[in-house]
């Protein structure tokens, strides 16, 4: 099928702003392209992109998508079957609102500050358009969260990939002699996939010292799954009226991954130059869902505690294997150096073994894998597989 996409689609707010920014015509539609759907839009769609080419993973131990063991929690269910119940209306109780309320109440930042998308995903590429031109650049760390920089190398940005420090912190001060005039620097806090911490005295340096008009991402996607959460995040930056984003997603602790929910709080004006492509919001049942897993406080402890109880059971045994594993992680993933084999080879052979991991995404390590922390019986399932692996 062939698909057709003309300008007279795009906005003329949206071609001033892409034309007097830099962008070619030529450039602009492929962008608008991005958004509007198609293979182009699978280029940069993000975890949700890879695991619909992943049929394959069904039936496997699957512990290669930082996705969450268990699905949404118990109230959240609740709430997002009820409202499914009630979705001959397009918002039965207004549903969206209502979860930027609560998103406002427990984040103390006004309602005018967040905007919910249907996962962080579209966040990012969109910052990145809004941002980023073929003569603004972004930069990142490396290995960070490959979707922004596929997003910045399809509006072809200038890119500047900046390597993390020796004990994986982001390395501001590198990041932004990298390009000093980039408009968009991107800090994965903690980082995937890593799962490692940068002091916010690091990311408040990178705010105060980046260029006017640029923008700092704080992509803040794990910082649920840490024990010093909520004091270790940025939000305080956007209270502060700061230049800067931060995107959270559903997709992780609250286990909603495919049922596509996230948020970004900024500037109202930093809001309404993201939503320059306009996109979908979360279904009602699925901000139902988001909205009463939110407050579901004592449930989040429990998943980050048996998280924490994975996550060391995984790495002592790679440890005691004397593999190298990169930390500490604060999120639900640790890496390992496979040493010998490339991360693309013990892809395969874990496959083989019916288990899922992330294979060959991070060039700049070919010897280092990801493992995402699944369930204790995942992760048994796991480590029975490495022991006859690692011979
Ligand atoms: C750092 C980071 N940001 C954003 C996302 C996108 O998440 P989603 O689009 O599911 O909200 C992911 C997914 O794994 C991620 O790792």
């Amino acid at each position: 099928m062939t698909f057709h996409f003309k300008e007279s689609l795009i906005k003329e707010e949206v071609k001033d702003d892409l034309l007097s920014r830099g962008y070619s015509r030529r450039q602009m539609m492929r962008t608008a392209m991005m958004f509007a759907g198609g293979a182009a839009a699978l280029s940069v769609s993000g975890e949700a992109a890879l695991a619909a080419d992943d049929d394959a993973a069904k039936g496997m131990v699957r512990i290669g998508l930082n996705e969450c063991w268990a699905g949404p929690m118990e109230p959240g269910l609740k709430a997002g079957m009820a409202t499914l119940a009630q979705s001959n209306r397009y918002s039965p109780n207004g549903e969206n609102e209502a979860l930027v309320k609560t998103i406002s109440a427990i984040e103390n930042v006004p309602a005018d500050h967040i905007a919910v998308y249907p996962g962080s995903g579209g966040i990012l590429s969109r910052a990145i358009v809004a941002y980023c031109s073929p003569t603004k650049g972004m930069v990142m760390a490396d290995p960070s969260y490959n979707n922004v920089l596929r997003a910045a190398k399809f509006i072809k940005a200038p890119i500047g990939l900046v390597a993390l420090t020796s004990d994986y912190r982001h390395d501001v001060k590198a990041m932004l002699a990298a390009n000093p005039n980039a408009g968009f620097y991107y800090v994965v806090n903690p980082n995937n996939p890593t799962g490692t911490m940068t002091p916010m005295a690091e990311i408040e340096w990178l705010v105060d010292n980046k260029p006017a008009g640029a923008i700092v991402l704080i992509d803040e996607a794990y910082s649920h799954w840490t024990t010093d959460y909520p004091n270790n995040t940025a939000t305080h930056l956007v209270r502060a009226g700061k230049e800067v984003i931060i995107a959270r997603t559903f997709s992780k602790i609250f286990g909603m991954a495919g049922a596509r929910c996230g948020y970004m709080m900024a500037h109202p004006d930093v809001i309404k130059r993201v939503a320059l492509f306009e996109g979908d919001r979360p279904s009602v049942a699925t901000a139902a869902c988001a909205n009463a897993s939110l407050t579901a406080k004592a449930l989040m402890d429990s998943r980050r505690n048996e998280l924490i109880a994975n996550r060391s059971l995984t790495e002592d045994f790679l440890k005691k294997r004397g593999l190298r594993v990169i930390g500490p992680s604060h999120g639900n993933m640790v890496m390992v150096d496979w040493k010998t084999k490339t991360a693309k080879e013990m892809g395969e052979i874990y496959k083989a073994r019916g288990v899922q991991i992330a294979a060959d995404r991070w060039p700049v390590w070919p010897t280092v894998g990801r493992i995402s922390i699944g369930s204790k019986q995942e992760m048994q399932a796991f480590i029975a597989a490495s022991s006859k692996i690692l011979t």
